[in-house]
């Protein structure tokens, strides 16, 4: 399973990408409003085109880029405007009538397309069928309102391999590492979580005192 990070913050992609284990990054609206928020600024086509380059030079990998716009021909305009920044950005498109339409489309021009904001496994089926490249549950917010996204994740897994169809399966709104764990165990191609559930996954009390009792031990000995 390959891991993104969800986040349209630079630094935190910088940070990760030097790891050596990043293979791309998710935005959303929220996510690059809240980068030219923190910087007081207000989001022009120029800025937003700037800054999805920036962080497709860090991710060296596919980066989810989202329209805002809600009709089936505004997205298709957007979403080749989107493309055309680099060639690793993925259009992404929200799970809607108009969103099936749009992709479609920039399906058919070889343009990728990530459906969003999947809640089940038939809004995942017509994704598919519309020929987007990866499709986006959302374990994080079904779990929000006490339903299963483990259960969700895996009926679309099951449901990919049994019609053996053409489309990645991004594990999204993860919440903590244990959502990271699930969705590898449940054949998800790929998790994408935010900065904070990376540092999660590395962490763990037993290496931190078992490496300091190593250099103790050792700086008793040492040459
Ligand atoms: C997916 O690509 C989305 O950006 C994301 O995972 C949403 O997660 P949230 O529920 O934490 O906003």
């Amino acid at each position: 399973m390959e891991l993104y990070l969800d986040t349209a913050n630079l630094e935190e992609i910088r940070e990760i990408a030097a790891w050596g284990v990043l293979s791309g990054v998710t935005t959303n609206p929220t996510l690059v409003a809240k980068e030219f928020a923190a910087r007081g600024e207000r989001i022009t086509p120029e800025g937003l085109a700037q800054h999805l380059k920036a962080i497709c030079e860090l991710a060296q990998g596919p980066v989810s880029a989202e329209v805002t716009a809600l009709e089936a021909s505004a997205m298709v305009e957007e979403g080749r405007r989107l493309a055309a920044l680099h060639p690793n950005i993925v259009v992404k498109l929200p799970t809607t009538e108009e969103g099936l339409k749009a992709c479609k489309r920039l399906a058919a021009e070889g343009i990728k397309v990530n459906m969003t904001l999947i809640f089940s496994a038939n809004q995942a089926l017509l994704a598919a069928r519309a020929g987007a490249a990866y499709v986006s549950p959302f374990l994080g917010r079904v779990d929000d309102i006490s339903w299963d996204g483990g259960e969700l994740l895996r009926e679309i897994v099951e449901m990919i391999q049994i019609q053996d169809l053409p489309v990645k399966v991004i594990a999204a709104s993860i919440r903590h590492p244990r959502h990271v764990t699930e969705a590898a165990l449940l054949g998800a191609d790929i998790a994408t979580m935010p900065y904070a559930v990376f540092k999660q996954l590395l962490k763990h009390p037993l290496t931190e005192t078992g490496l300091k009792r190593f250099m103790e031990d050792w700086e008793k000995v040492k040459p």
